[in-house]
């Protein structure tokens, strides 16, 4: 499987700087992290979504975008710039900075920008990758479940396939 823009992303200097600065930012947080194990949930259970819907996607391109899409968190925690926002600015100069032609940047800034945005048109990979960033998180197994601001119906309260 090529993911080559996704490996040069995980070894691009600014990414692996803005994943420091936010690890260092979340060291106490209580609730949902993020982190590349959080990545790369959001890019598997977007695949098996994808697959499951009979739709086909590159993987490279949805690995790339799980990489970076909560990359703005940390400007959300120090200058309150909404993370899509911010991570797709971020984005874009790690993008450069790896050659990603224009196509897959255009493709991957979109669902970064989108991956908080309940609107997406119906099985648009917008929202499926939305679906998939809600489904990756474990709040069964969460301590801090029930002081977390997420609505209750939202919470993902069993094991779902
Ligand atoms: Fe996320």
């Amino acid at each position: 499987m090529n993911l080559e823009i996704t490996n040069r992303i995980l070894v691009n200097e600014t990414y692996r700087k803005e994943l420091d600065t936010l690890r260092k930012l979340e060291k106490d947080r209580i609730f949902c992290g993020h982190d590349i194990e959080h990545f790369l949930d959001v890019a598997r259970i977007t695949m098996i979504i994808c697959t499951e819907k009979g739709i086909d996607v590159m993987p490279d391109l949805i690995y790339s975008a799980s990489l970076l899409h909560d990359i703005g968190r940390s400007k959300e925690y120090t200058e309150n710039i909404p993370h899509h926002m911010a991570g797709k600015e971020t984005a874009e100069k790690i993008l450069d900075e790896v050659s990603c032609d224009d196509g897959m940047k255009k493709q991957i800034l979109s669902l970064i920008l989108n991956h908080r945005n309940q609107q997406n048109e119906k099985d648009s990979l917008e929202s499926i990758f939305y679906t998939a960033d809600k489904k990756s998180r474990l709040c069964f197994a969460c301590a801090s479940r029930n002081i977390c601001n997420w609505q209750e119906e939202r919470k993902n309260i069993k094991i779902e396939v």
